[in-house]
């Protein structure tokens, strides 16, 4: 069944291993996923962009999801990520969503918890669950000086005052991740720190990790070998992720590691088999891509094999 991540993210914390959240946007990407997690015997969260909603139409991938659980038979959440406003929150959640994220990261501290305290009234008398965002994540870079950075990371009193005045069911931290390919200049940095004083503070609060793909260097030099052009990617490292989820963190936000497997497989087939145009020969490999690299994070970086 479609479920909300409350169990989850109680078993998930206690056991301190995390959930991958994995952002879909087709059919090709959904059954990879759910492919990979009933072959782990995982539970699963699917989320769904305001970019999703508007490439594929909300009814679309909400009946895609719905025949993934059917077929399945695993319990999926399907949350909404990045709801900029309460309207779309409230589409969602009359559209049947069983979790959304208001991310009011971009107002200030108290916009942020009274845009946040209405989503949470509106979710939970609903019976659906809410993830709030505190901090920027906006790619930090070695040279920012001290202040700046904690202008952008979270700030842990506020976290403990924020979820205290909002009720919010989990959180979404920065500590130094940033979306996309290109998260770190330098060495992968993460502040750990701040993340242990956060969960010391907010014990038994689900955080959750955006940014949190790994850009998996073999897509990149598969795009790179298949005439891609992706100079430079970089992501958080696969032990980082094992680290966080034993301080606190029960989500993953997993999308640009989906994004490098599935176009990876694309520009391989298109490279070798150039005569070929029917698009199941290759969106079949990117499907497949997709279900191989979940799977292994799923195994070997989450930890959330047989703990259906
Ligand atoms: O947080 C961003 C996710 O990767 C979703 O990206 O807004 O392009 O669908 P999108
Ligand atoms: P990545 O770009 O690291 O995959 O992050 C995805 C994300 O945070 C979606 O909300
Ligand atoms: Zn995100």
């Amino acid at each position: 069944p479609l479920v909300t991540s409350t169990k989850m993210f109680q078993d998930a914390y206690a056991g301190g291993y995390a959930i991958g959240a994995f952002n879909v946007n087709n059919m090709e990407i959904i059954q990879g996923i759910v492919d990979a997690a009933k072959e782990e015997k995982s539970p699963l969260i699917l989320q769904v962009s305001a970019g999703a909603r508007k490439y594929a139409s909300p009814i679309y991938l909400r009946k895609l999801v719905e025949a993934a659980v059917e077929d399945s038979g695993l319990h999926i959440v399907l949350h909404l990520d990045h709801g900029e406003d309460f309207e779309i929150c409230k589409m969602c959640i009359d559209d049947g969503f069983t979790s959304v994220m208001i991310d009011g990261s971009k107002h200030p501290f108290e916009e942020n918890i009274a845009l946040t305290k209405k989503v949470v009234e509106y979710a939970h008398a609903k019976g659906v669950v809410v993830e709030a965002e505190l901090g920027k994540l906006a790619g930090i870079e070695d040279d920012v000086n001290v202040s700046e950075k904690d202008a952008a990371f979270t700030d842990p009193d506020q976290a403990a005052e924020f979820v205290e005045r909002t009720g919010v069911d989990s959180l979404a931290i920065a500590i130094g991740t940033s979306h996309g390919a290109y998260k770190f200049k330098g060495e992968p940095k993460l502040d750990f720190q701040r993340l242990e004083t956060i969960t010391k503070l907010l014990p038994n609060t689900p955080l959750v990790l955006h940014g949190a793909s790994t850009v998996l260097p073999e897509f990149v030099a598969l795009c790179n070998q298949y005439g891609g052009n992706i100079p430079g990617a970089q992501g958080v490292p696969e032990d980082m992720i094992r680290q966080a989820a034993q301080l606190g963190v029960c989500k993953v936000n997993i999308d640009t590691d989906l994004r490098l497997a599935m176009t990876a497989a694309i520009r391989k087939v298109f490279v070798e088999n150039p005569s070929e145009f029917d698009p199941r020969k290759y969106l079949g490999p990117g499907r497949t891509a997709i279900k191989e690299m979940v799977q292994h994070k799923i195994r070997n970086v989450l930890g959330s094999s047989n703990r259906l």
